[in-house]
């Protein structure tokens, strides 16, 4: 099998990594992949939005399967082109098409399937920019906190949550008024707010059955105690310890399967991986997002811990043949930690100098997000610049590995963030 991989980061990293060691690849391609990814394949210079080069490349090369790591090209359509084209349309394509993708790309297309379906998520009122005043009126009519969304792609930016009212009303004419987030607010979801801790639930669909993947927990937050501005996510764990076997039953019954059934019902096909954002919430689980993709940074965490050939499983779901089950999983726990650039998730500099990287770090993996070769020399690309995961038989050894690793790789100013590994949110025991 020739196998194209769309993206960049540490995920798409986490992929090439997994899917080089099947027995089923011939040549695995990256586009454009990243320093670290040509340990796994090869890079090459072809864009996603560049449809004459993808059609080319994909003949030249007898691609047989491809696979997207980030949502913009999913939402934007990538999936359609490939089942409509008549030189493309034999390809199996890992991701699902741009209607379906609204469940990541419109959160109001989300809540309303979600509602439709009866699945647990917060209550919700939806407002267009010709709404603003409406808008504010409801913000007015209960005490926060507010969850403002905007309802588009804003590049993990456009959730706002807000204790006070004023600040939630400015919040409104920035995004509603003022197109604060371009299109994707120009329309925006009030939510109401939940409490609990979080964790991701993933599953790989043929939009029948589903393969349940590892659960992970990312942390969000910049600094220790989950605190400081969102990031892209500083780390990972796998698996969560508060996702007993209980509430994974729920989720099971109550989110996983009205989300594929509501799909089929409706009549919208989907073949990839589905990522449930969800918090346990003093009533259970509830959906907070849907996304259309695999995690950054807990690909890096779920993947390690993956006992079965990743290709073999997305061959599987491409032709309809999966049986719904879990699939084979590491007893191990993994642990990624990322390291960000100086600044992250403000502005960074780039092309710092990394030293270390080349060095093994016994019982942990590295994975490049943010990477590039400037003569020769590895440079930091990104905010996210590397993903370190390290697997141990507890939480502590996977903790301590990773850290090890994550230690002796260097850049100036490098951030990492010391707490990955610890659970928060839980209540307090009594
Ligand atoms: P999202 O971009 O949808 O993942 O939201 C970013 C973060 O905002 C989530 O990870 C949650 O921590 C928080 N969040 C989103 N929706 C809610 C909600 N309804 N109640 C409380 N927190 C929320
Ligand atoms: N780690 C959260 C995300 O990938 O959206």
């Amino acid at each position: 099998m020739n196998v194209l991989i769309f993206g960049s980061g540490g995920r798409e990293s986490a992929f090439a990594w997994s899917i080089g060691q099947s027995s089923l690849l011939s040549n695995l391609f990256i586009a454009p992949g990243n320093p670290g990814m040509a340990a796994f394949g090869t890079c090459v210079d072809l864009d996603w939005r560049d449809r004459d080069a993808i059609v080319h490349f994909c003949i030249r090369e007898d691609i047989h399967i491809v696979l997207v790591g980030p949502e913009e090209p999913l939402v934007l359509g990538l999936g359609d082109f490939f089942a409509e084209h008549p030189n493309l349309a034999h390809i199996h394509f890992i991701g699902p098409q741009a209607e379906a993708a609204q469940l990541e790309g419109s959160k109001d297309f989300a809540k309303a399937f979600m509602q439709r379906h009866g699945i647990p998520t917060a209550g919700y009122r939806s407002f267009t920019k010709n709404e603003l005043e409406a808008a504010k009126m409801y913000v007015l009519s209960y005490d926060g906190p507010y969850v403002l969304k905007a309802d588009g792609l804003a590049g993990g930016k456009g959730v706002v949550i807000l204790d006070d009212v004023v600040e939630a009303l400015k919040e409104l004419d920035s995004m509603l008024g003022e197109a604060k987030f371009g299109p994707a607010s120009s329309r925006v979801v009030i939510e109401e707010h939940l409490t609990g801790p979080e964790f991701s639930v993933f599953v790989l669909t043929d939009g029948e059955n589903y393969l349940l993947l590892p659960q992970a927990t990312d942390y969000k937050r910049v600094g220790e105690g989950q605190t400081g501005p969102n990031t892209g996510g500083m780390g990972a764990i796998s698996p969560v310890p508060f996702v007993i076997p209980e509430v994974l039953g729920v989720v099971h019954r109550e989110i996983i399967r009205p989300t594929i059934e509501g799909l089929q019902a409706e009549g919208i096909p989907y073949c990839g991986f589905i990522f449930f954002g969800l918090m346990l919430t003093p009533e259970g689980p509830k959906v907070i997002e849907y996304n259309v993709r695999m995690g950054d940074p807990e690909t890096e965490a779920v993947l390690p811990r993956l006992d079965e050939d990743l290709l073999a499983l997305m061959i599987d779901a491409a032709r309809g043949h999966v049986n719904t089950r879990p699939v084979a999983v590491k007893s191990e726990t993994a642990v990624t930690v990322v390291l960000t650039s100086p600044g992250y998730p403000g502005n960074y500099p780039k092309g710092l100098p990394i030293v270390g990287s080349e060095l093994a770090s016994e019982g942990s993996l590295l994975f490049h997000s943010g990477t590039a070769l400037r003569d020769g020399q590895l440079v930091t690309d990104g905010g996210r610049v590397l993903a370190v995961t390290g697997m141990g038989s507890s939480a502590e050894e996977a903790i301590a590995k990773a850290y090890a690793h994550a230690d002796q790789i260097n850049f100036e100013g490098k951030q990492v963030r010391r707490d990955i590994g610890t659970i928060y949110g839980l209540p307090a025991k009594k």
